[in-house]
């Protein structure tokens, strides 16, 4: 408890950021993290292996472009402090701890970034009022080696919808951000790493499975090079008889640029 205020009141937001929920959100990842540090230790290990399996694509001369940065747990920084050119995190919330462990890192810098570009003007809108996503998310298309969506997809919708949506809007909201966020991947001029979780396994105690879709699975660009489990909410943690996996897949994208 007294970790996530200290990151909640110790973080760097983008604007809107904070008033959409995403510092108080990453503040709860973290206390998440250190209930159930063993339990997400393979998923973490998994994605920071895949990313620096794929780093030898990078333009050498250009720096790798990492979004979804967050707490950095599942960032591979010695790997990416090692790439000739560098490396750029983006995340909409830069939180103290990560501020702290780049210190040792001078050839990564981090960027506070909305890679929607909707959270500022969410927070200037009336409730209840429609938003509408760009068609390509706004990240930065030329300039970088490789970029790397780092499990952060399913994530983007959430400050503006429930996961599953809660009506048709929602629904509707949803699939054109994450497809926006795809589209802008596909359009890099450099290859993209999409690691991205795509489903929700809630397991109960009486053996009932429920698998909710957190990205459908007609945005995601054909087969994953891989896939595996992240035991993100081992029973106890969302209720006491209810175990949460989530389905996690890694896409390479522009493999030819
Ligand atoms: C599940 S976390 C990613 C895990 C992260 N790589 C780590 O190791 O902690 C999802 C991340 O998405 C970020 N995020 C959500 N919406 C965003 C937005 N619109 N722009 C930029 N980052 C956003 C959150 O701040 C959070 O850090």
């Amino acid at each position: 408890m007294l970790g996530e205020a200290l990151t909640d009141l110790t973080a760097r937001a983008a604007p809107g950021a904070r008033a959409a929920g995403l510092v108080h959100e990453l503040a709860g990842i973290g206390g998440r993290y250190r209930r159930h540090k063993k339990a997400w230790q393979p998923h973490l290990q998994h994605t920071k292996e895949c990313i620096t399996a794929h780093l030898y694509q990078a333009d050498k001369a250009e720096p790798v472009l990492l979004i979804g940065a967050g707490l950095g747990l599942d960032v591979p920084l010695d790997a990416l402090n090692a790439h000739p050119a560098g490396a750029l995190l983006m995340d909409a919330v830069e939180t103290l701890s990560l501020r702290w462990k780049l210190r040792r890192y001078p050839n990564i810098r981090f960027e506070r970034f909305d890679v929607t570009g909707l959270l500022a003007p969410y927070a200037h809108t009336e409730e209840g009022a429609a938003l509408h996503p760009p068609a390509i998310a706004p990240l930065p298309l030329v300039g970088y080696g490789m970029a790397v969506s780092c499990n952060i997809l399913s994530q983007l919708p959430l400050a503006f919808a429930d996961s599953p949506p809660a009506d048709e809007d929602e629904r509707a909201l949803t699939a054109a951000i994450q497809k926006a966020h795809v589209k802008a991947l596909m359009a890099m001029g450099c290859p993209a790493l999409l690691i991205t979780d795509y489903a929700r396994i809630e397991t109960k105690d009486d053996g009932h499975r429920h698998v909710i879709p957190t990205v459908e699975r007609s945005f995601l660009p054909g087969d994953p090079l891989e896939t595996w489990d992240w035991h993100i909410a081992p029973k106890g943690e969302a209720a006491p008889d209810l175990d949460i996996s989530l389905k996690v897949g890694a896409w390479l994208l522009n493999a030819y640029c």
